[in-house]
């Protein structure tokens, strides 16, 4: 620790940062190439420039896992590298006498928690968390975790157990592209963002192989419903209606070509996430039947219509605001493919209902116009919540 006397560094804490330099350069200059040290727990002095000199070294090598003790750094690389995850390193991972004498990998994690699991006489829960700022590959190395364990925990020699665990791989891929949909949006950085989090459970059996699966999702942002950040966008799946709708879905739902709505900011920008027939098809196999479908883009496009929903200042506090002119057409949109009555939505948007005294009287209250756009707001993190939250494999 640096002691400060009267403002002035004590003379031994001068020694100290003079040695320390030394042996920063001694080993930042040494012979060992930093790219080759495979731990960072072998960073000596453990400072935040020898860590990430070091990472960076391995980076540019195109390395890159390394170890923190029991701990595994995985950096971005932001391309893809198929040969790091095929199913000949997996085995290679699976079938090694001691997967952590490999190199530094996602798959020696993966093995060295399924044979915790299997090398208990009594079988304990294994855990393992993915952590990191937004865009750090948390998704990707759940994704690669899953597939791993969907090859090692299926047994090879029966051919049942295989298929079951085809089944259940199969399932858990489905639900990534539905709740991508449903829960990513395109943000400053990061164009696939989960804005949710995720508890996947995999269930094996005493052989330890593959018997079913369970996500869990929580925390979903429902605010970017109606209400996105400037050059982002909202979840996925509004702008996959939006431009993947059939000519009669979009008749159907009220999605004329070009049609401007508030809460669909940077419509232009296309990504490769805007696919809704992959959607579509995942939740058909999901068994989200396409009437099911039907009736849930339909209240999303209702709520695009809602967004729309505008109102002006009433001038009077005992009357209701008014609805601007341009937003009359919109609530009704809204309110028929909510399936909900016009007035009674209007009413809910624009008076409060009080309840008090010894009688619970009951009082009607005409909100602001900033109340109601609350109001509005939250009916849409509302009825975005339920389908959204509902995805289950
Ligand atoms: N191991 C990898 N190999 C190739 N590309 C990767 C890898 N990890 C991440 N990426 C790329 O980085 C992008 C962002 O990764 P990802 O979506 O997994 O981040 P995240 O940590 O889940 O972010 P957020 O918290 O915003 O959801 C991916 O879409 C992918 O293009
Ligand atoms: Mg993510």
């Amino acid at each position: 620790m640096l002691q400060q006397v009267n403002g002035q560094s004590s003379g031994s804490d001068a020694h100290g940062r003079e040695s320390l330099r030394e042996d920063l350069q001694a080993f930042l200059g040494g012979e060992a190439p930093l790219h080759q040290l495979d731990d960072l727990t072998k960073v000596n002095p453990v400072t935040l420039e020898t860590v990430l000199r070091c990472l960076q070294a391995r980076y540019t090598a195109d390395t890159f896992y390394t170890r923190a003790g029991c701990t595994l750094v995985a950096l971005n690389p932001f391309k893809p590298i198929p040969q790091l995850y095929s199913p000949e390193v997996m085995q290679e991972y699976h079938t090694a006498p001691q997967p952590q004498k490999l190199k530094p990998h996602i798959f020696t994690v993966g093995e060295q928690t399924y044979r915790n699991v299997k090398s208990l006489i009594e079988p304990v829960n294994q855990s393992i968390v993915v952590s990191g700022e937004s865009g750090a590959g948390k998704t990707w190395t759940s994704r690669c975790l899953m597939k791993f364990y969907a090859v090692v925990a299926a047994s090879p020699t029966s051919w049942e157990s295989h298929k079951i665990a085809e089944r259940i791989e199969q399932r858990i891929l489905n639900s990534n592209p539905v709740m991508e949909a449903f829960g990513n949006a395109c943000t400053l950085r990061n164009n696939n963002s989960s804005r949710f989090g995720k508890f996947i459970q995999l269930q094996l059996n005493r052989a330890q192989q593959m018997t079913g699966a369970a996500v869990q999702t929580y925390l979903l942002e429902k605010t970017r419903v109606a209400c996105q950040a400037s050059s982002e966008r909202n979840f996925h799946i509004f702008y996959q209606i939006c431009k993947g709708a059939s000519a009669d879905e979009r008749l159907q739902w009220h999605l004329a070509e070009g049609a401007a709505f508030s809460w669909l900011p940077n419509p232009e920008r296309t990504l490769e996430e805007d696919c809704f027939e992959v959607t579509r098809e995942a939740m058909l196999h999901l068994g989200i039947d396409a009437p099911t479908q039907n009736n849930i883009f339909q209240a999303l496009a209702g709520l695009l219509h809602l967004g729309n929903t505008r109102f002006a200042d009433s001038g009077n506090e005992a009357q209701p605001c008014p609805l601007m002119d341009d937003a009359k057409c919109s609530v009704r949109t809204a309110a028929s493919l909510l399936r909900l009555p016009e007035d009674p939505l209007l009413e809910t948007l624009r008076i409060r209902t009080i309840r008090a005294g010894r009688r619970q009287q009951v009082f009607r209250k005409p909100c602001s116009r900033a109340e109601c756009d609350t109001r509005r707001d939250c009916l849409a993190k509302l009825v975005y919540a339920r389908p959204a939250g509902r995805v289950r494999v």
